[in-house]
């Protein structure tokens, strides 16, 4: 019984540590411009039910400049998140596109994209945006946030078959609004882009 406490508690005390070490890496960060981005027109643009989505974004954007554009729909979900879950779950069985306010992203070179992840897909705002522009001579670089699960391949295979490119940078994904250090994470991942 001892030996089994005393293991429990040396791999507790060896995760903490991994932990505490993970976090003073990531406080440490600073931030490079990538080559990617010098002398480059620059839009974050995403879509957000919650919010989760739009604070990354906001972060992003403090950090990499350029524009900042919020995707609306025509129609908005219901507040309720019960009702909206079960018209989203309707409209992905029947592979509907809901309607977007255009966004004009001709005057941009990389397009930083965000979206929620709705039922292990990405979500159908960011769907038609996806689908609605052309990203001829663009870089895409997505940012996607979740709560669960989600199969990461699965998720950046659908930007690129939707937005018809192959283009596509390393992808962020954060749990939620990346809950603490969100700063950090995003220069973590833009220095490695
Ligand atoms: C209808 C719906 C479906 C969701 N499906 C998933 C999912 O399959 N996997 C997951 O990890 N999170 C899922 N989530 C959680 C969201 O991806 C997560 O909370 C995200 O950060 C929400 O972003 P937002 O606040 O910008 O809307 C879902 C949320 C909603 C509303």
């Amino acid at each position: 019984m001892e030996i089994f406490l005393f293991g429990i508690f040396t791999i507790l005390f060896l995760f903490t540590i991994i932990i505490v070490l993970k976090i003073i890496a990531l406080k440490n960060v600073v931030y490079k411009k990538p080559e990617i981005l010098s002398n480059k027109k620059i839009l974050t643009v995403y879509y957000s039910n919650g919010g989760n989505t739009k604070s990354v974004g906001n972060n992003l954007q403090s950090i990499v400049g350029g524009d900042l554009k919020e995707i609306e729909l025509t129609e908005k979900y219901p507040k309720n998140i019960f009702k909206m879950s079960n018209i989203i779950r309707k409209q992905m069985k029947e592979d509907f596109i809901p309607q977007i306010k255009n966004i004009d992203i001709a005057q941009y070179d990389i397009i930083f994209v965000g979206s929620p992840i709705w039922n292990f897909s990405i979500s159908l705002p960011i769907k038609a945006f996806l689908k609605n522009n052309s990203f001829d001579n663009k870089i895409i670089i997505p940012f996607i946030t979740y709560s669960g699960g989600s199969n990461k391949a699965k998720i950046v295979n659908e930007i690129k078959y939707l937005s018809n490119t192959n283009d596509i940078k390393k992808t962020l994904f954060t749990f939620e609004n990346g809950f603490f250090l969100i700063k950090e994470q995003i220069i973590k991942w833009l220095n490695n882009l």
